[in-house]
């Protein structure tokens, strides 16, 4: 059993990050035989991607993949601990399956991800959990075989959660959601500890991949059909910071873009590292995605200090203009938090004020959710529940607003769109997206599924367009 610990989640260490290959050893090949899994994944891109990499690992193992939670044999959950509410969605169906399995006692039920590394989730798993089977952080994905193998012998929980990160894993398998769009981690961790975030704490300190992987997996996805990729970490524009050789975000940006791979987008960015020559690589290349998704947290001063985010209000909308008037049509989204501790009506007006000098495209708003083990979480929260809700529905308002203003812009148009598939309401229509990342509805055959095609906008809702070739 391997436990995570809180104090060694925080832990920054010198250890040099090796690169590591990884292969599955045929003794584990056969664990999954006449058996079907079914992975729930909660969370951010990251985990989707992760999700993409356990299903590879398990089909490996031949497990077959199952859309029936009910049904299958092997049910995992990829969770998320960014707010308390994943972490509540997680727990109610945690009940759902203690049932199934009361039914069915050879299902094998586990949890992975972000939750998993938390000290006090895996503690309550040990207290009130024991009937789960397998429980995995981020760290060790490509120990599924070996942790799978373990339960089946020992027919008893198998806890195995490393509080500190390892070596950088190349070459685990991937299974895609989609044959057009692809995930692309070009970096792990975070170093940035804002005050109220647990991200550093469950992905570990910053480790960037080696250039040439990353290259070369576009190289790979472009020759078998893929038309966009988005570039994932929790903090790009800090990539390349902790490689020995001298190479940042640009200049991944830069030969990413030359291999001529016909979309490109990377999430997410933080104001504090965003760079003049990021900048002038996004304007430079026609298919680096004018589309930036800049969370800017708050719009007060004693907020964003407090938070430990290492800019200004004023800092932030240098920023937000250098990158408006440099990449033509580009479109802007945003994260925010509101109810952090200490925020008063005047810091929350400081916040609406940014909203209306940087009319989003749109915007991901949350209530600031208290994490254990970060310092936010200690900080006294005296704003009532009433005025928190409150706050948001007025940031909300204001955000619709502006998105259905930057829509407006669209009318009459003509986008490029990637059809990705068909639209959810209705099948005489598919839907796909712009390289701005807006939601577009198109009346065309399915025949046209993975191309870029020419559409004009024919009209504008807040969330979506609706379009014609
Ligand atoms: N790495 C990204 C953020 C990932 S988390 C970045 O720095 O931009 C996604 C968003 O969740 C954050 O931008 C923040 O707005 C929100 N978030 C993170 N921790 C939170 C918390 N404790 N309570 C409420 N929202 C939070
Ligand atoms: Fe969390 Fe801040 Fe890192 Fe983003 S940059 S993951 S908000 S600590
Ligand atoms: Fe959640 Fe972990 Fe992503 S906490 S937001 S799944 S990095």
């Amino acid at each position: 059993m391997l436990i995570p610990e809180k104090e060694k989640a925080k832990v920054r260490t010198k250890n040099k990050v090796k690169t590591v290959t990884y292969k599955i050893d045929d003794k584990y090949k056969s664990i999954g035989k006449n058996k079907s899994y079914f992975i729930k994944t909660y969370g951010c891109q990251m985990n989707v991607h992760d999700t993409e990499n356990i299903k590879a690992i398990l089909e490996q193992m031949n497990f077959r993949e199952s859309d029936d939670m009910e049904k299958a044999d092997l049910i995992l959950l990829n969770t998320c601990a960014i707010r308390e509410n994943a972490h509540n969605k997680v727990f109610g169906m945690l009940g759902r399956i203690k049932h199934m399995k009361e039914k069915r006692p050879n299902i094998i039920a586990g949890i992975c991800g972000c939750m998993a590394q938390e000290e006090g989730v895996v503690d309550e798993i040990l207290n009130k959990y024991k009937w789960l089977d397998i429980v995995f952080g981020t760290h060790n994905i490509h120990e599924l075989p070996m942790i799978l193998d373990e339960n089946i012998k020992n027919k008893s929980l198998e806890v195995r959660v490393y509080s500190c990160e390892g070596d950088i894993v190349e070459d685990i398998p991937v299974k895609r959601d989609s044959k057009y769009k692809a995930w692309v981690n070009i970096m792990y961790g975070c170093d940035k500890f804002c005050t109220y975030c647990i991200v550093p704490y469950t992905r570990g300190k910053q480790r960037s991949r080696n250039p040439k992987d990353i290259i070369r997996e576009v190289e790979k996805l472009k020759e078998a059909g893929y038309r966009e990729v988005t570039l994932l970490g929790q903090n790009v524009n800090a990539y390349g910071k902790d490689l020995e050789i001298d190479y940042d975000m640009s200049d991944l940006l830069r030969d990413v873009a030359n291999t001529k791979i016909d979309r490109i987008r990377f999430v997410t960015s933080h104001p504090w590292d965003f760079t003049d020559s990021m900048i002038d690589v996004i304007s430079k290349y026609n298919n680096i995605m004018p589309y930036i998704h800049l969370p800017l947290q708050s719009g007060s001063n004693k907020i964003l200090k407090l938070m430990g985010r290492r800019y200004t209000k004023e800092s932030y909308l240098e920023l937000f203009d250098k990158i408006k008037n440099k990449i033509k049509n580009v479109s802007i989204t945003t994260d925010i938090i509101v109810g952090f501790p200490c925020e008063s009506e005047e810091d929350f007006n400081e916040t609406l004020d940014v909203v209306k000098k940087c009319k989003y495209d749109s915007a991901f708003t949350f209530i600031f959710s208290p994490r254990e083990g970060t310092p936010a979480a200690k900080m006294k929260d005296d704003i009532s529940s009433k005025e928190k809700e409150d706050r948001l529905q007025r940031l909300n308002e204001l955000v619709n607003d502006y998105a259905l203003e930057a829509n407006k812009k669209y009318l009459g148009k003509r986008v490029k769109v990637l059809l990705e598939g068909e639209s959810t309401k209705d099948k005489n229509y598919l839907m796909g997206y712009t390289d701005t990342m807006k939601l577009v509805n198109v009346k065309a055959s399915k025949d046209m599924i993975g191309n870029i095609v020419d559409v004009k906008i024919t009209e504008v809702h807040t969330w979506s367009l609706d379009g014609e070739m």
